[in-house]
C-alpha cells in the first residue's frame, strides 16, 4: 500500500468538547510524499497463542522512532482491523513501513500507516468493506485516518474525521521545512487552550476566500488564505519556526503555514522551479532539519501490488 502524507491549508480550532477533542474545521490536501506498507501473513503450529503475533519493522528515511511495538497505530489498525470484522485471524502478521513522512511532524504519517494496514487487511482478507465502512473504523483510529484513506482535497469537521471533497483546479507545489524534532499532538492543543485560556472560543468556521482560491486555482488568493489557529501554539513550543516561516516568504513563497499541530512548515510556491530555488534558501539558511518538495493533490491510501 502506498498512502500519501497530508497537509492542513486551513485549521479553524473551535472549543474543547467534552470527548477530550477540540471541534474543528480544518482543509486537507494529500501530498506526493509517501509511505509504503507491505503486509504479510501467515499460519504457524503456535494455536497456544491465543492472539495474532504482529511483527512491526520500519525502514526508509524517517525509520528512525517508529515506534516497533503494539504502541504503533499501524498494529493497533491491524488488531482493530480484525476484532471488528470478526475474522479468523492469521497466526502471524508482518507490517513493514517504509516511512518517508516525518514522525510527529503534522502530516498524519502515523494516520497514513494506520489507513494503509486497513485497506491492505480489506484487500488481503477479502473483506469487501465499502469505503464508509472503511472510513469509519478509520474514525475510530484517529480523527486524520479518514482522510488518509480519501486523500485528494477535503473539508474535515468535528475533530476533523466528517469529510466533505472539494472542488479543486490545478496542481500545487509544496515546498516542506521539516524539523529536528516533532511535536506531540494532544500537546499542541493543550498549549493553544492555555494561550487562549480566559477567552470566550466561538465554533470553528470555514474561510470561504480558500475554498474559492482552489476552485479557481488562483495560486496567489490561496497562498493569502492559509491559516492554522495551533501556529501560535506550535510558536509557543518551537519559537524556532516562525523563523523558518520568514525565511521562507523571503525566499518567493505565495504563503506559509505550520501543517497542523506541526512542527513541518508547508510553503505553497508557483511551480516547481520555485520549488528549488526555495529549497535551496531554506537549506542554506541552516534554520531547518531538511526540506521535502510535494505536489498536490494526489490519492488517498493505494493498493499498489498483491499476491
Ligand atoms: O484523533 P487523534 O488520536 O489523532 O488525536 C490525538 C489527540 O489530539 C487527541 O487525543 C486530542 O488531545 C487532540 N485532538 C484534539 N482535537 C481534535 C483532534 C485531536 O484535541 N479535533
Amino acid at each position: 500500500m502506498r498512502v500519501p502524507a497530508k497537509i492542513n491549508l486551513h485549521l479553524s480550532v473551535g472549543p474543547l468538547m467534552e470527548s477530550g477533542y477540540h471541534e474543528i474545521v480544518t482543509v486537507f490536501q494529500a501530498i506526493s510524499l509517501f509511505d509504503e506498507i507491505t503486509i504479510r501473513y501467515w499460519e504457524e503450529n503456535i494455536s497456544l497463542l491465543n492472539k495474532t503475533v504482529i511483527d512491526i519493522s520500519a525502514r526508509g528515511t524517517f525509520a528512525n522512532g517508529v515506534p516497533l511495538d503494539d504502541t504503533n497505530l499501524a498494529v493497533k489498525a491491524a488488531r482493530f482491523f480484525f476484532e471488528r470484522c470478526k475474522i479468523e485471524t492469521p497466526t502471524k502478521l508482518s507490517i513493514d513501513i517504509k516511512k518517508e513522512i516525518p514522525i510527529a511532524g503534522g502530516l498524519a504519517g502515523g494516520s497514513a500507516d494506520a489507513a494503509g494496514v486497513l485497506l491492505g487487511l480489506d484487500n488481503l482478507f477479502s473483506t469487501g468493506l465499502n469505503k464508509a465502512e472503511l472510513e469509519e473504523l478509520a474514525a475510530e483510529l484517529g480523527s486524520d485516518v479518514p482522510f488518509s484513506l480519501s486523500g485528494g482535497v477535503a473539508i474535515g469537521r468535528s475533530r476533523g474525521e466528517e469529510l466533505t471533497p472539494v472542488l479543486v483546479r490545478g496542481n500545487y507545489h509544496w515546498v516542506l521545512a521539516i524539523a529536528h524534532q516533532g511535536l506531540s499532538t494532544p500537546v499542541v492543543y493543550s498549549e493553544c487552550d492555555r494561550l487562549r485560556s480566559g477567552l470566550v472560543i466561538s465554533p470553528p468556521t470555514l474561510n470561504q476566500n480558500l475554498i474559492s482560491a482552489l476552485a479557481s486555482g488562483d495560486l496567489y488568493n490561496l497562498g493569502n488564505a492559509l491559516s492554522n489557529d495551533l501556529q501560535a501554539a506550535a510558536f509557543s513550543l518551537k519559537p524556532a519556526l516562525k523563523l523558518i516561516l520568514e525565511v521562507g516568504k523571503d525566499n518567493g513563497a505565495l504563503g506559509g503555514l505550520v501543517s497542523g499541530s506541526g512542527p513541518t512548515v508547508a510553503f505553497l510556491v508557483l511551480d516547481e522551479e520555485s520549488a528549488i530555488d526555495l529549497a535551496v534558501a531554506l537549506t542554506a539558511s541552516g534554520v531547518v532539519a531538511g526540506v521535502t518538495r510535494a505536489t498536490g493533490p494526489v490519492h488517498g491510501a493505494q493498493v499498489i501490488s498483491s499476491f
